[in-house]
């Protein structure tokens, strides 16, 4: 407050009416904040920036894009050629949404070896995942809209996998489609939602940060602040931390934007969408590999047949991450401190890479034993693992303090 008072009678005239340079001064600037945070913190900020940076490109892609089946593939070839910047502001926003998902997974999986998601945060985690299923939708609309080969495709395959839903699958199917095939009320649809959601996230994300705020920062050791010893203010010490990482996450972003911008897309997708000629391979983008392999991977199991089977492991693996913070029964946060979930952990890491990997190849051979083996892995881990090493594993002693640590009793 008292930083406040030495602001000019402008700002201390709005604060009076409307506090938001206090709210401001609170929350970030005396925000104390765990003094032990390492750079995996800085994903969460990586995240809120990517979400700027798509939905400003977004927006002026927006004025020059036709979302109608014979004007859309057109409207984006002359983004590209004829719009000033035209190919700077698509190549960001294509390229932009690899970049959000892979800063969006290091942050989750971050949360998953420190324990961040164990009370109490398990609603900042909660939101969390409304955030990924929200920007899984949104990515998903949003590649259908250049209409090329595997836009119409992807958007094909993975609709129709409603009809597996038992006795309405097929009247969802059409009800999704606005008609009986993926056609121009599909695309029209796709483009509104497309354009709702990032906003929808922005709200979501205003809760997280709320929630993230109200207990703050778990920290690489998993153990609660004990006084003031153990934080430090936010600024400057974080926004110069975090800046520092935006500076090494751009100019990474800022290669694959300006050398290599297909890199990560499918050259399938510069070919006009033709409804009357499949693709040889439908795959979609990097980041849907892993659901991708689960969703064809799971055989027929008793009564349930290998399509709805497929569906619920899809929806299921993502959707299981909401009741995490219950399955896991270890009273300990931290991986540090955990001898066996540290290599646990990591096996759920090659476990993914390897669904990636399968799902980018079509499910015959070796590929199909590997994504059931992965696929079973998965939920065996979470559903199985998680709650018995919780009971069978012997933590390691926890620090007396986060500055007990740092320091190692030096003061
Ligand atoms: C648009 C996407 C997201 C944004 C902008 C965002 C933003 C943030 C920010 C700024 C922080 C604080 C800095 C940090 O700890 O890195 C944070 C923390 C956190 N986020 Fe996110 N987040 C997003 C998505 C997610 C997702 C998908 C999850 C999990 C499914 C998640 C779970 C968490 C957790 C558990 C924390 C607390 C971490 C800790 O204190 O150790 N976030 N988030």
């Amino acid at each position: 407050m008292a930083a406040l008072q030495s602001q000019s009678k402008i700002v201390r005239w709005i604060d009076h009416r409307l506090p938001i340079f206090t709210f401001m001064q609170h929350e970030l600037h005396e925000y104390p904040t765990p003094k032990n945070l390492t750079y995996w913190w800085n994903y969460g900020s990586l995240a809120a920036l990517m979400l700027m940076i798509m939905i400003a490109t977004g927006i002026f892609l927006a004025m020059e894009y036709t979302p109608n089946v014979n004007l859309a593939f057109d409207s984006v070839e002359r983004i590209m050629r004829d719009v000033n910047y035209g190919w700077l502001i698509r190549y960001i926003h294509m390229n932009g949404a690899s970049f959000f998902f892979i800063v969006t997974y290091i942050h989750i999986f971050r949360g998953l070896y420190y324990g961040s998601y164990k009370e109490p945060r398990e609603l900042l985690w909660i939101l969390g995942v409304v955030i990924l299923l929200c920007m899984m939708a949104t990515a998903f609309m949003g590649y259908v809209l250049p209409w090329g080969q595997m836009s119409f495709w992807g958007a094909t395959v993975i609709t129709n996998l409603f009809s597996a839903i038992p006795l309405v699958g097929n009247e969802v199917v059409t009800w999704l489609w606005g008609g009986f095939s993926v056609d121009n009320p599909t695309l029209n649809r796709f483009y509104a939602l497309h354009y709702l959601l990032p906003f929808v996230i922005l709200g979501v994300v205003g809760l997280h940060i709320m929630a993230l705020h109200t207990h703050g920062s778990n920290n690489p050791l998993g153990i609660d602040r004990k006084g003031p010893q153990d934080s430090i203010p936010f600024h400057p010490y974080y926004t110069i931390k975090d800046m520092f990482g935006v500076g090494v996450f751009l100019t990474i972003f800022a290669i694959f934007v300006f050398w290599f911008p297909n890199l990560l897309g499918d050259p399938a997708n510069y070919i006009r969408a033709n409804p009357l000629q499949t693709p040889p391979e439908i795959v979609p983008e990097w980041y849907f590999l892993p659901f991708y392999a689960m969703l064809r991977s799971v055989p027929d199991i008793l009564f349930i047949k290998a399509k709805l089977a497929g569906v619920l492991a899809m929806f299921g693996s993502i959707f299981m991450l909401f009741i995490l913070p219950w399955l896991d029964t270890s009273p300990v946060r931290s991986a540090r401190f955990r001898p066996i979930y540290k290599w646990v952990f990591w096996l759920l890491v090659i476990d993914v890479l390897v669904l990636g990997y399968v799902g980018a190849h079509r499910p015959e051979g070796l590929y199909v034993v590997m994504g059931r083996i992965a696929t079973l892995y998965y939920f065996f881990h979470f559903l199985i693992l998680f709650p018995l090493l919780g009971i069978f594993e012997r933590p390691l002693p926890l620090p007396t303090s986060i500055s007990a640590a740092v320091t190692k009793g030096k003061p």
